[in-house]
């Protein structure tokens, strides 16, 4: 075997069916360029890794990273990445919606002195739309698209690209910051590095997903707005700060839903109620934390019941903390929207920090 040019890196989770024709397109179009390809698989039910560990007599260069216990596009990329042997690295989608045929145009250009090509749906010859199959995520890319390139300065048409070639010095040296989260490592990449970056485009067409289906929902959405708005404030705000908010302010009308529905519909006390409702609010917000905030350390089973006690405990000293610090500040000032902010944020963040460390233990 000689020395790989370039390492591909294919992020795959359930995509069993699509690997052979996929590694099999690559091989046409690498042509003469040597290379290998890493299939980094987080556990896939449909067992990815063993199939793409069939793949070996046939082809040598194959090999997969299999993780246990973590799920995460970004992380799986960043690992493939650091595996590579090659000089250059590429990173793309194992789903066939990337077109392998852009691979030594991509090359090229890093030979030419580019540290970052980005495969581009949105500049002269590339094409967005073919490869959703409805229209509302089509727009919805292109939003997402220009929001971030709004907040993070126009180094690229297509900053939400999964597929893009960088040196491997250039993913060492991202590595170190890069967020292992989320579904945008090219958005993170670009972001805090695109000013020292020479960044080229090639411009290609998204296909049709073959077969499976896509893994970016509501859920991955959601952590990218959060890590929208934390770069937009230079990282003061954290992503996860933003997402544990949002609940929050989910929980009010939780909370105000119960409240109504037993005071008036049920005839009970107000005092009573309006308890329920409190819980009711702490309860729908641990469980929407836990799969939406904290996804990367999900409890389950018997630790789920454990984190929700916990996260009872933690309000529950959380409020007791926020009324005494409202009623000293509201003594100082007398100003009723002042104190109850105050006592409030003061709450949220108390919340926050200290659920984060007992309650996810992410640290
Ligand atoms: N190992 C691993 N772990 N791989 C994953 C995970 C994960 O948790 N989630 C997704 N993948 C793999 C998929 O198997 C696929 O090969 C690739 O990452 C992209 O995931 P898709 O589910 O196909 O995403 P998509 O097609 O909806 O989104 C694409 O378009 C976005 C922009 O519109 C991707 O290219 C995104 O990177 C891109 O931002
Ligand atoms: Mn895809």
């Amino acid at each position: 075997m000689q020395a790989p040019e370039l390492t591909i890196v294919l992020p795959a989770y359930n995509e069993s069916k699509n690997i052979k024709p996929l590694v099999d397109k690559i091989a046409q179009a690498m042509g003469s360029i040597t290379h290998e390809v890493i299939v980094v698989d987080d556990n896939s039910p449909d067992d990815t890794a063993g199939i793409t560990r069939n793949l070996v007599s046939e082809y040598p260069h194959i090999r997969c990273i299999r993780r246990i216990g973590r799920r995460g596009l970004s992380g799986a990329c960043l690992e493939g990445m650091m595996a590579a042997n090659a000089p250059v690295v590429a990173v793309m989608d194992a789903d066939m919606q990337h077109d392998e045929t852009r691979l030594p145009v991509m090359l090229d250009e890093i030979k030419n002195g580019a540290d970052l090509v980005i495969g581009s749906r949105y500049v002269d010859g590339g094409d967005h739309k073919a490869g959703f199959q409805q229209k509302s995520r089509a727009k919805g890319s292109e939003i997402a698209t220009s929001m971030a390139n709004y907040i993070t300065g126009n180094y690229t048409s297509d900053p939400m690209s999964g597929f893009f070639m960088l040196t491997r010095q250039t993913a060492d040296k991202a590595a170190e910051t890069v967020s292992k989260d989320g579904f945008k490592i090219l958005f993170d990449i670009v972001s805090r590095f695109g000013e020292n970056l020479t960044i080229k485009e090639v411009p290609f067409q998204f296909r049709e997903r073959a077969e499976g289906e896509s893994k970016l929902g509501f859920l991955v959405t959601l952590q990218f707005f959060g890590l929208l708005v934390s770069r937009f404030t230079g990282g003061l705000i954290p992503m996860r700060f933003m997402l544990y908010a949002l609940v929050g302010f989910s929980g009010l009308f939780v909370h105000m839903a119960t409240l109504f529905a037993l005071f008036y519909g049920a005839g009970v006390d107000f005092a009573v109620a309006q308890f329920a409702g409190a819980f009711a609010a702490m309860t729908s917000n641990f469980a929407l934390n836990n799969s939406v905030t904290y996804a990367h350390r999900k409890l389950k089973g018997n630790q789920f019941w454990v984190g929700l006690f916990t996260f009872y405990a933690v309000c529950s000293i959380g409020a007791l903390a926020n009324v005494s610090i409202a009623q000293s500040l509201f003594e100082l000032r007398q100003s009723t929207w002042f104190a109850g902010l105050a006592g409030a944020l003061m709450n949220t963040v108390f919340n926050y920090a200290v659920t984060k460390l007992v309650t996810w233990r992410d640290t």
